[in-house]
């Protein structure tokens, strides 16, 4: 499903020199005994998720699509990030699915709020609210002020059918509120952090109201858990890749940039960020993980990429098979010279775009490039893809030394807006 190839990483040290540490940290990882070791709930998640509730995902789902026109998914980070990967990744940008899904709670713009709030004015909504603290700012925000249009709308009663809470199973403001409300709901695992958080019901709730296999995602899931539960760096694709980074890392690259060349999967580098940036950026260490869009980008950011300063590698996820794929007509004037390509498709161009790109980048212009192929972007193939970079995540931020599990520079930014805000107690 995934194969990793660091033919064009212009790495200055072998893999083999890794081999020990990787197999001595692939234990610390399985054992749970390294830093964090409270937070590794999603390495057997695939296989031990809670199946009843599987079950009652899959079922309200089926109910809200039934029911609504839109779905609010009402979360930030971790709590909609993934969800929102998948769905754009599988469904596209312009999906057919019944029901649209809007993520909400991941911001203040009023400007954003309002043009929700007009966009749904004459739909049919359901909210789902996601937070594992219950108490995110942006999502409470956002959650009182929809909540509020939903009972305004439907009256309290019906209104309360039309929301869903998903959030820890015993403590914090939401789980309070739903539980005196009474509102469906759905649990995330203490021993799953945010950003590993996509395969519990926080993303298979929205993701199955989009119309998506849940079950064949978590499958995917196991399967790369199989897989990838090997201590052997020479064998195991998913620590090549951890261990590559950190490689690159000491050869003193600043930044990561990740590369797809699918404009749907432009969240899907958003939830990868995310789970390397916060993991890993602490303790003045890390990689700055960034991302683009190819061949988009490439022309804004492709000069700088190839011939600026060398502070970044790139990982470039490429995929085989497209949802979709078209071919190129043929023009009896060709008066845009383009009867060379008739006959061929749109996806094969995609392809020697790539193929022209890593090539340029690394041997022209000195950037590492790290490549990594996924058969197929469908509920499977997210899934299997979701773990590959939880646990290459993981295994690489423990190689740098630090836990990857906490987070506890976001809380500055909080404080002192608590502060401007005049909270009580801050
Ligand atoms: O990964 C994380 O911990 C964060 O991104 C959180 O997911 C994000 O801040 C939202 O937190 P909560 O789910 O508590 O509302």
């Amino acid at each position: 499903m995934i194969k990793v190839n660091l033919s064009n990483a212009l790495l200055k040290e072998d893999l083999s020199n890794y081999k020990d540490q990787v197999a001595t940290l692939h234990n610390v990882l399985k054992d749970k005994t390294g830093a964090g070791n409270d937070f590794l709930g999603w390495m057997d998640w695939p296989v031990d998720y809670d199946k009843e509730e599987l079950e009652r995902i899959i079922s309200v789902a089926a109910k809200i699509r039934e029911e609504v026109d839109v779905l609010l998914v009402c979360g930030i980070g971790g709590s909609y990030l993934g969800a929102r990967a998948a769905i754009e990744a599988i469904n596209g940008l312009f999906p057919t699915n019944k029901v649209q899904i809007i993520y909400v709670g991941n911001t203040f713009s009023s400007n954003y709020i309002s043009q929700v709030i007009e966009y749904i004015k004459d739909k049919e909504f359901a909210i789902n609210c996601i937070s594992k603290s219950g108490t995110t700012t942006e999502t409470s925000i956002a959650f009182r002020i929809f909540k509020e249009i939903a009972e305004e709308r439907y009256g309290k009663e019906k209104a309360r059918e039309r929301i869903i809470a998903t959030t820890d199973k015993e403590k914090g403001a939401l789980k309070t509120l739903a539980t005196n409300m009474g509102y469906e709901t759905f649990v995330i695992p203490d021993d799953i952090g945010g950003r590993y958080s996509v395969l519990t019901a926080v993303g298979l709730f929205p993701i199955a109201v989009a119309g998506i296999d849940v079950r064949a995602m978590l499958q995917g899931a196991a399967d790369a858990r199989a897989k990838y539960d090997d201590p052997d760096l020479m064998t195991n694709e998913c620590y090549q890749y951890a261990t590559a980074r950190h490689i690159l890392a000491k050869q003193g690259y600043k930044a990561e940039m990740f590369v797809t060349y699918e404009l749907q999967l432009a969240m899907v580098a958003e939830w990868w960020k995310q789970l390397f940036g916060e993991s890993e950026g602490k303790e003045n260490k890390g990689t700055l993980p960034t991302s683009g869009t190819f061949s988009t980008d490439l022309h804004s950011l492709g000069q700088f990429i190839q011939e600026g300063s060398k502070v970044l590698y790139e990982t470039v996820l490429r995929i085989e098979k497209p949802q979709s794929d078209l071919e190129i007509p043929s023009d009896p004037d060709n008066l845009d010279n383009l009867n060379y390509l008739a006959g061929k498709t749109v996806d094969y161009v995609n392809k020697k775009a790539c193929e022209g790109t890593i090539d340029a980048h690394t041997n022209v212009g000195g950037v590492p490039n790290i490549v990594i192929d996924l058969e197929k972007m469908d509920a499977y193939g997210f899934g299997y893809m979701v773990f590959f970079f939880e646990k290459a995540c993981a295994l690489s931020v423990y190689m740098l030394g630090v836990n990857p599990f906490n987070q506890p520079g976001v809380e500055v930014y909080k404080k002192n807006m608590f502060k401007l805000l005049g909270k009580p107690g801050a």
